[in-house]
């Protein structure tokens, strides 16, 4: 479904991604762990054009390089951003009717979300960080996604939290089937979601029993 090779990013002259190859089929989860700056919201911004990339980056058969993200979109990839994503002067329904104007669509959010229920006419300026998360992703699953690019969700949550988090998303992805391509700054959350683990360093993943053997992972976390 989703297939990258060789796929080079940066801003200005930095490179960020340098010949990154990856491969996600239907339905199927993966998680990139790396730590700050190692380029994950890169490379999700690189799937949804919102870069200039270098390389294939290759959805149901077609080419996405060039697209423009609302085009992108329609194909049936949805990204829940680490920042922003939502709109805070508008009301918690107003922000779920920008992405899903059929209230059918809505309820269905709130079901998985029952706390934004509750808070639908609260500004989603007001929630709580958690709440907020919970209104991106659920403004980015009404779109109906095939692919689902998930920017650090459990980002300052408390475990249980965020462990509450990744369980509300599964249930959806048991029930619409979506891919789900996560990036999280540590590998704790990754058996949760139940997919392959990567490690992003230099610019490129590894599978992450690799990346152990060879020792890149203590070396990112303990400094060993
Ligand atoms: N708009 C930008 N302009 C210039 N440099 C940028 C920009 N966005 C990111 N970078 C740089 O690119 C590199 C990768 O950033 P990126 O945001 O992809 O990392 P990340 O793995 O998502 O980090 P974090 O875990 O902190 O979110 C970093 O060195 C960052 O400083
Ligand atoms: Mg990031």
């Amino acid at each position: 479904m989703l297939s990258i090779k060789s796929l080079s990013t940066g801003y200005g002259g930095a490179r960020v991604l340098r010949g990154l190859d990856f491969a996600l089929g239907a339905g199927e989860c993966a998680i990139v762990v790396g730590p700050n700056g190692a380029g994950k919201t890169t490379l999700l911004r690189a799937v949804m054009q919102l870069v200039r990339t270098q390389g294939e980056i290759v959805f149901d058969g077609a080419a996405l390089r060039g697209l423009a993200p609302e085009e992108i979109a329609r194909a049936g990839i949805a990204l829940a951003p680490q920042d922003g994503g939502f709109f805070p002067q508008m009301s918690v329904e107003d922000n779920l009717r920008v992405a899903a104007p059929r209230a059918q669509a809505r309820a269905r959010a709130y079901a998985f979300f029952p706390a934004l229920a509750e808070r639908r006419s609260q500004l989603a300026a007001l929630l709580s960080g958690g709440e907020r998360r919970m209104l991106v992703i659920a403004r980015a699953l009404a779109l109906a996604p095939r692919l689902l690019l998930l920017d650090e969700a459990s980002a300052g949550l408390a475990p249980r939290l965020a462990h509450d988090l990744f369980a509300r998303i599964a249930d959806w992805r048991a029930q619409d089937g979506f891919a789900l391509l996560a990036v999280e700054q540590g590998p704790g959350l990754a058996a949760l979601a139940g997919g392959r683990v990567y490690l992003m360093a230099n610019g490129r993943l590894a599978p992450l029993a690799q990346a152990t053997d060879d020792g890149a992972l203590a070396r990112l976390y303990f400094g060993v």
